[in-house]
């Protein structure tokens, strides 16, 4: 297993599941759900099948800084997503959950952040820099 590759599986699982919630919310007329289907689509799929494509194209490294950018992006995504639903559904009002997406923004920005450095420091090798 890659970084490249855990980004890879995990953002199409997250796809799959989110379009089955926005299949749910399309079907039952109840889109008390759209922020974790969109963030579910977003967060937990589009950036992971992103950052595959960013670490696959430019070639970034494979190593220690590569997995913790990998595993702080899931454990934000999987971190907010279950708060936001339940934020959305079972805990509706409840304002313990506002900590938790806090933890969870910061997991995924710091994540982010990293996937910069990743793309400074390969700046050199990068083929469409020149
Ligand atoms: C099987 C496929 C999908 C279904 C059935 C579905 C269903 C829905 C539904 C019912 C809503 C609520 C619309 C509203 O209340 O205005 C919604 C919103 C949304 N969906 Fe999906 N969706 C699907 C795929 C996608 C995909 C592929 C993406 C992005 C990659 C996406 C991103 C969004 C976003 C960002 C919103 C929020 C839009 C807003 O803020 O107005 N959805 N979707
Ligand atoms: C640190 C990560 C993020 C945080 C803390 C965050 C926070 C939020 C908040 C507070 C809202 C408003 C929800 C509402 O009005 O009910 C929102 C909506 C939205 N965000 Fe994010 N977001 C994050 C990442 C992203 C990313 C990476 C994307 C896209 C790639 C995205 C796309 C959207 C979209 C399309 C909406 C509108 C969906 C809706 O109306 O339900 N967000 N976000």
């Amino acid at each position: 297993m890659t970084p490249i590759r855990l980004h890879l599986m995990l953002g199409l699982a997250w796809l799959v599941a989110g379009m089955l919630l926005g299949e749910h919310m399309g079907r039952t007329g109840d889109h008390g759900q759209m922020p974790t289907h969109a963030h579910i689509m977003l967060v937990g799929g589009v950036l992971p099948v992103l950052w595959a494509l960013v670490y696959r194209t430019f070639a970034l490294g494979q190593g220690l800084l590569a997995w913790i950018q990998t595993g702080a992006h899931h454990i934000g995504a999987l971190i907010m997503i279950v708060a936001l639903y339940l934020n959305f559904g079972p805990m509706a009002g409840d304002e313990s959950l506002g900590p938790v997406l806090g933890v969870s923004s910061v997991l995924v920005i710091a994540a982010t952040v990293l996937m910069l450095l990743l793309a400074l420091r390969a700046r050199t090798s990068d083929p469409a820099s020149d």
